[in-house]
């Protein structure tokens, strides 16, 4: 019993938990990741599993994704990387719907399964089907030889190493890098991105590692925020474009771990219902970066305001305006629209954990919940 409680302490690397500890990781994750596939100085990426099948993937009339929860909204990410840079239409599916659904799958579709385990039962099931109707399988997963890596015709890892808690941190991060890389390779093999706008990306990529670095010394703060909004027993999160599935991400992370209610939201649905929910109780987390329809969100945030909701603002440093407008702003270094999920994730990252810390709950293990379904 000893020995396996030291052992574990080993694990956890200094850290109180392991997802603490995977949080901490993403730096690294993130870079081990591109490491070997992105050369910014030849200004090229090498993905054997994209490589090998180029033709094949470039010349889908459709991507569909298919995934289930954390792994599901990476896709929601990917929809809008792969539609912006290499023009490609995406669809992007729960695994668990997609499969008992008929879906219209033809010979030239790519199904992208995005999968940390590679074991999910729903996400397996969704890529045989596919298979079946003659449909080309693309597998992200992160365990190394799982099923559904096995399953797939080609695919392209993760690397972000083991993830033991079960809510799901650096895999989606990771996912996100590998989604983005395959997406600027068709990009510009299609001929959708220029070669500047190639080359500026590669680069943008390569100083993500530092800046989640940054972001994570926003712990302390939000550990202050943590405290204050802990027992709320709702929190509602609002994003917009790449942001909206990382206002997703955010709500699932603190109900997962929490046990607190908490919806995402497209930030501009917010008046087609959620905004009657707003009182002086809810807090309203809201991703309001610059670039990507800044101003709209900060109206937005007006309109929170006005109904006395509580607004902690995840915002690009040095941001002025939504810090006038808020309770709280965390803050998150500057970088090119599409790469902000690598970022604002971050805080919502950490703001989920120390409220469940600070409710006593189990942070790995949460109830109910495990960290691989491999029964539908
Ligand atoms: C479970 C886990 C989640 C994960 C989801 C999909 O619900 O608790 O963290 O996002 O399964 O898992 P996968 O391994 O397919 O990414």
């Amino acid at each position: 019993q000893e020995l396996q409680l030291n052992l574990e302490q080993i694990e956890k690397g200094g850290y109180e938990h392991f997802m603490l500890k995977e949080i901490h990781e993403q730096p690294n994750a993130i870079s081990d990741t591109y490491r070997g596939r992105m050369l910014v100085d030849k200004g090229i990426i090498r993905m054997a599993g994209v490589d090998d099948n180029m033709e094949r993937i470039a010349n889908a009339k459709r991507i569909i994704i298919v995934a289930c929860g954390t792994s599901w909204h990476a896709g929601l990410v990917a929809e809008y990387i792969f539609e912006d840079i290499a023009r490609i239409p995406v669809e992007v599916e729960y695994a668990s719907e997609f499969r008992y659904r008929n879906p219209v799958i033809t010979e030239n579709d790519v199904v992208i399964a995005i999968s940390q385990s590679g074991e999910t039962a729903d996400t397996m099931a969704a890529i045989k089907l596919a298979k079946e109707k003659g449909a080309f399988a693309f597998g992200v997963c992160n365990v190394v030889g799982s099923s559904i890596s096995r399953e797939t015709h080609a695919g392209a890892y993760t690397h972000a190493g083991p993830e033991i808690g079960v809510a799901s941190t650096k895999a989606f991060t990771t996912q996100i890098t590998v989604l983005t890389l395959m997406a600027l390779k068709l990009g510009k093999f299609k001929g959708t991105i220029s070669n500047s706008d190639f080359q500026f990306h590669l680069q943008e990529l390569e100083r993500i590692p530092e800046k989640v670095k940054e972001a994570l010394k926003s712990d302390e703060l939000i550990q202050e925020i943590a405290d204050k909004y802990k027992d709320a027993p709702n929190c509602l999160y609002l994003g917009r474009g790449y942001n909206f599935p990382v206002a997703l991400e955010g709500a699932l992370k603190l109900k997962e771990i929490s046990y607190i209610h908490a919806e995402g939201y497209p930030a501009a649905e917010m008046k087609h219902g959620p905004i009657a929910l707003i009182d002086e109780q809810m807090p309203v987390v809201v991703i309001a970066t610059k670039k990507g329809h800044y101003e709209k969100v900060v109206s937005n945030i007006q309109e929170i305001k006005s109904r006395k909701g509580k607004i902690i603002g995840i915002v690009t440093k040095g941001d002025e305006e939504v810090r006038d407008l808020a309770d709280y702003v965390i803050e998150v270094p500057e970088t090119m629209e599409s790469l902000t999920p690598l970022l604002t994730t971050i805080p919502l990252q950490l703001l989920s954990y120390h409220i469940a810390v600070l409710l006593g709950k189990n942070v790995d293990q949460p109830r109910n919940l495990a960290k691989s379904v491999t029964v539908e």
